[in-house]
């Protein structure tokens, strides 16, 4: 079983980028997370991380067939890609929501999720364990079906 794991624009600036939202671990300290997080499931995992729309849109795309399921943070382009909505639903593979951050509590636009849509589960606001959880239970979800 071999998952794709996303995020999208910013989030490689992790550490860097607004710690009191985001924390002051960087991007590499949570790959690295990600990575054991995968290993403690006993899943193997693919790392991909973009800025931009349509080079996430090609990444799901590319794991038909090949992926077998998705955790994914779109980051921005949650609240305002249906590009990336239509992506996961063209090749149903299913995928698990993550943000860091408690999106449910920060600005109106953020309170919607285009991809969220697409999605069998979402983790909010438990910032790198999200990831954590999202992979175990998409292991169970995939094992349970
Ligand atoms: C985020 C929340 C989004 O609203 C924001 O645009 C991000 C990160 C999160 O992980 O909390 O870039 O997805």
């Amino acid at each position: 079983m071999t998952f794709l794991i996303i995020n999208g624009p910013n989030l490689n600036l992790l550490g860097l980028r607004e710690p009191d939202i985001y924390g002051k671990q960087d991007f590499h300290a949570l790959e690295d997370f990600i990575r054991a997080a995968c290993e403690e499931a006993g899943v193997g995992c693919e790392l991909f991380q973009s800025n931009h729309e349509g080079a996430i849109v090609d990444a799901i795309q590319g794991a038909y067939g090949r992926i077998d399921g998705i955790v994914i943070n779109p980051a921005a382009y949650t609240h305002t890609s249906v590009a990336i909505l239509d992506a996961l639903k063209a090749v149903a593979i299913p995928a698990v929501e993550v943000h860091i951050s408690d999106v449910s509590k920060r600005e109106s636009f953020r309170q919607v999720s285009y991809a969220g849509l697409a999605c069998v589960k979402s983790y909010i606001g438990l910032g790198f364990e999200g990831y954590r959880r999202a992979v175990l239970y998409l292991k169970d979800y995939l094992e349970g079906r």
